[in-house]
């Protein structure tokens, strides 16, 4: 499917299976997820557009580039948050934008409980994080919000996707660029990737 980039990467391959494997305790699960995040989003950048600039190096002056984008990581609360800080390594000078949702149990769709985003837009690419797509009703609402606050190029960032929630986001929002370590193989009746790593929220925070 076009946009959709399912990492072969090794490294994302090993650190994935550590992540499903129910005996990995909160910490490692956490460091994993940390890490996960990192690669992903090192995959996921590889189109940033860059600028030429001069730089002195000890020996003479030559030329680089730097980055020219500006950079809003976008975590969907609360599971999205321990992929931060590894993606955070790579740019420490991305600005962070929490994003929480809440599913309406009478309408069923999402309800933005925290959005605190100003009123025009600072960033001008924004990495959504969220290590699971499920239904892809959180990844869904939260690229309509990035839009309407005026971010033309957003990204979807995440560990394990569903074939539906892959399908969802993908119709919704052909033009975001769905990054994931694994497409499972469907979703279980109680809304779990199947075969999955159980919540992610619960094993990263020990509830
Ligand atoms: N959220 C999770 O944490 N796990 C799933 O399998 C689906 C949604």
């Amino acid at each position: 499917m076009e946009n959709v980039f399912e990492s072969t990467h090794p490294l994302v391959r090993h650190k994935l299976t550590r992540l499903r494997d129910k005996h990995t305790e909160s910490k490692k699960f956490r460091e994993l997820v940390r890490e996960l995040g990192a690669l992903l989003t090192y995959e996921a950048t590889a189109d940033l557009a860059t600028e030429q600039v001069t730089v002195e190096t000890p020996l003479t002056t030559t030329t680089g580039e730097d980055l020219q984008e500006k950079i809003g990581l976008v975590p969907i609360l609360r599971s999205g948050l321990g992929m931060v800080e590894g993606v955070w390594e790579l740019m420490p000078s991305a600005e962070v934008w929490h994003i929480g949702l809440y599913r309406d149990e009478r309408t069923l769709k999402p309800v933005a409980y925290y959005n605190r985003l100003p009123v025009a837009p600072t960033v001008s690419v924004c990495l959504i994080l969220d290590p699971m797509l499920a239904t892809g009703g959180s990844a869904v609402a939260t690229v309509d919000i990035l839009k309407n606050w005026g971010v033309a190029k957003i990204k979807f960032v995440g560990l394990i996707a569903s074939p539906e929630g892959i399908a969802r986001l993908h119709d919704a929002h052909p033009d975001v660029a769905i990054h994931i370590a694994a497409i499972d193989d469907h979703l279980n009746e109680n809304g779990y990737i199947v075969p999955g790593l159980g919540d992610a929220g619960d094993r990263q925070f020990g509830t």
